[in-house]
């Protein structure tokens, strides 16, 4: 099958790939750019794990095709940080014990900072709605609502007035 030519911005920098037109973005993070934070769990849309940033909503990268990012901006869990330390959101995790094998958390990461950054004031309600899609085969989703119910504040939430 003849190859398609995909150009999007990954974490800040323009790239061009050559892919084959039934390439998923996941396979393409992964195996073209070498992106492997992006973890692929089901491969059709019910596990979470493989959850990217695409101009600025989370998207399931394995249902996406690669052609179809051109022109996106995409945001995966390596670019949530231009630093070398951990974002407010993970040390927010880390803090609560909010993951043990951690092959679900990119994608909780990366669902769970798309939210926040359009929702700051999110309640345990809403984030566990959002999280809902994301699958978690060890932790107990206790801990991660803490942990994102934690982390509102590096996005701006401000407690409700007593
Ligand atoms: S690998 Fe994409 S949703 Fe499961
Ligand atoms: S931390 Fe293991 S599946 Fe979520």
């Amino acid at each position: 099958m003849k190859n398609t030519d995909a150009q999007f911005t990954v974490n800040g920098q323009s790239v061009t790939v050559s892919v084959e037109p039934r390439t998923s973005l996941a396979d393409c993070l992964r195996h073209e750019l070498k992106l492997t934070g992006t973890h692929l769990g089901c491969e059709h849309g019910v596990c979470g794990a493989c959850t990217v940033i695409v101009d600025g909503a989370a998207v399931r990268s394995c249902l996406m095709l690669a052609a179809q990012a051109d022109g996106c901006e995409v945001i995966t869990i390596e670019g949530l940080s231009n630093r070398d330390d951990l974002t407010p959101l993970q040390a927010s995790f880390r803090k609560h014990h909010a993951l043990q094998c951690g092959f679900c958390t990119p994608g909780i990461l990366t669902t769970a900072h798309a939210l926040l950054s359009e929702e700051p004031d999110a309640d345990a309600d809403r984030i566990r709605d959002v999280l809902s899609g994301n699958i978690c085969r060890c932790t107990g989703y206790v801990s991660i609502i803490e942990a994102v119910l934690d982390a509102r504040a590096a996005y701006g939430h401000r407690e409700a007035e007593t």
